[in-house]
């Protein structure tokens, strides 16, 4: 069957199954450049065309080479000896110079498939187990190359400049016995290639391959948390969102910014904010020409006065003052107003007792005013020259439909014109509505995903209140110093 015999170099020929190791190489040309070729380790080579297969030895053929050495023994086997099964034999001898290890056994599955060989062949050549060489390929299949690569720099007996000789302890690189068993149970088959190679460098290098297992399947859930919420970014968030807000979201995503639930409410909230606008430090009537025709289904504001309060405190009266020609410009904004309106939407005005009938007088050319007015009961009075007038308890709303318009029921069976709400606490806005009252006229008027539209929006609280009722909302409000606390405000509603 096979013949020790002394084989002139020339007539072999190197057989390389797996990686030629420099350490390796090091450490073969130190033991034969001190002591000679030892002749009890004769090469394995099959008869070859006149030639020999180097089956094992490729290691020590390099080396004599290298230091032009004639003739070498050999094992001779004869032709038709698979080079590949006396290759694995001779590298799982005890002594060997260089194990066969994970990326060895890798790159030879992968030789031999190339080559056609099946699976199950391949176990019969390497004298391995069906399942065996199988979860090998699935290692292959599942790790990309450059992680492997990677992970080789860092495997036991191929960091060059250590070999194997250097104590673990006293080497600067920390090296790991990495093993198919190792990869399957890692969780590394579950993450995207990219996720994969950031836990393999954080394992190697920063870890300097300790971690223990517990750590790193932190690691692994840590990327697979990312993983999914970018997938839930994908699958939910509003193609209209601009690009630079979505870098922004992938951004915090990937710093691990959410919790799931708390990645959920901000898709919502920027969702809602391309249908929804609430524009501070812009003028009423510029931000309502930019609306289209028909997209609003109530209205609900609360246009500035023009009250003189000083000399009512004075003379006992609150007087209108139209010097800045409030009614004008009120009258230009219901033009505007009547077109994005629908055909059956509802309107309400607050206004002051003092200049109530002034406003009625607008909205009467515009819209069907209806006479009998609500009347917003506050549970206390506004301020006022208590020994000189009555101290008033409420404010007029009007409440309008559209000239000739479809019908748009109100959602309560009997809606009686008598509102009864308390003023609100801490106010940031003078003139700040109660948002439970402005709640209680959008439900009656409106339904779920419907539009509310406030041109005069001060803090915010008829955008607010349509939030909450599941609204989506349009507001202008010339004042920008409200934009931050609305900001806050419209947080915390899309978070409940
Ligand atoms: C009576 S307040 C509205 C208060 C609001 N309803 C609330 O609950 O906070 C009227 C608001 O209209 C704003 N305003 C006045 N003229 C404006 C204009 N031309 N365009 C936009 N907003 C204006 C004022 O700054 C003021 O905040």
């Amino acid at each position: 069957m096979y013949a020790t015999e002394l084989i002139e170099v020339t007539r072999l020929k190197p057989f390389p199954v797996r990686d030629i190791r420099p350490s390796t190489l090091e450490k073969i040309k130190k033991r034969i450049t001190e002591s000679g070729y030892n002749p009890a380790r004769p090469l394995s080579v099959v008869k070859s065309n006149g030639s020999f297969l180097i089956a094992d030895g490729n290691h020590r053929f390099a080396v004599i080479q290298e230091l032009n050495i004639d003739k070498v023994p050999c094992v001779v086997y004869e032709e038709g000896h698979d080079p590949y099964a006396l290759a694995v034999n001779g590298n799982q001898d005890e002594d060997t110079y260089a194990p066969m290890d994970l990326f060895d056994w890798l790159d030879l599955i992968a030789k031999l498939q190339d080559d056609g060989t099946t699976q199950e062949k391949i176990g019969e050549r390497i004298g391995w187990s069906r399942e065996k060489i199988k979860n090998h390929v699935t290692l292959r299949s599942k790790i990309g190359t450059e992680i492997l690569v990677f992970a080789k720099s860092f495997q036991e007996g191929r960091v060059p400049e250590f070999g194997t000789n250097v104590p673990k302890n006293e080497r600067s690189v920390t090296t790991c016995d990495f093993t198919e068993w190792w990869f399957r149970n890692s969780g590394l088959y579950e993450l995207e290639a990219d996720d994969q190679m950031k836990v393999m460098e954080w394992f190697c290098v920063e870890e300097k391959c300790k971690a223990a297992k517990k750590k790193l399947d932190e690691k692994v859930e840590y990327y697979k948390g990312i993983r999914s919420q970018l997938k839930m970014m994908e699958e939910q968030l509003s193609p209209e969102i601009s690009d630079e807000k979505k870098a922004e979201l992938f951004e915090a995503i990937h710093k691990g910014e959410y919790s799931d639930k708390r990645l959920e409410s901000v898709i919502k909230q920027l969702n809602e904010g391309v249908k929804n606008k609430a524009k501070f430090g812009v003028d009423a009537l510029e931000g309502i020409k930019s609306l289209s025709d028909n997209e609003v289904d109530v209205v609900i504001t609360d246009p500035p006065y023009g009250v003189d309060f000083k000399s009512s405190r004075r003379t006992g009266n609150p007087e209108f003052d139209d010097s800045l020609g409030i009614l004008e410009y009120f009258d230009d904004l219901c033009v505007e107003l009547k077109r994005v309106c629908k055909e059956n939407a509802h309107i309400y005005v607050f206004c002051g007792c003092v200049n109530a009938f002034e406003f009625k007088r607008i909205l009467s050319k515009h819209f069907e005013v209806h006479d009998n007015w609500l009347t917003w009961v506050k549970n206390n009075h506004t301020p006022c020259d208590f020994k000189a007038r009555y101290a008033s308890k409420y404010e007029i709303i009007w409440f309008c439909t559209m000239p000739n318009g479809k019908e748009r029921k109100l959602n309560n069976s009997v809606s009686p014109d008598v509102l009864e709400f308390a003023i609100p606490q801490d106010k940031v806005h003078d003139c700040q509505k109660p948002e439970p009252l402005l709640e209680y006229l959008i439900k009656n008027s409106s339904s779920s995903g419907e539009v509310v539209l406030d041109p005069f929006a001060g803090s915010g609280s008829t955008l607010l209140a349509a939030a909450k009722c599941k609204r989506y909302f349009i507001g202008f409000e010339k004042e920008e110093k409200y934009s931050s606390d609305f900001s806050r405000k419209y947080g915390d509603v899309c978070h409940d």
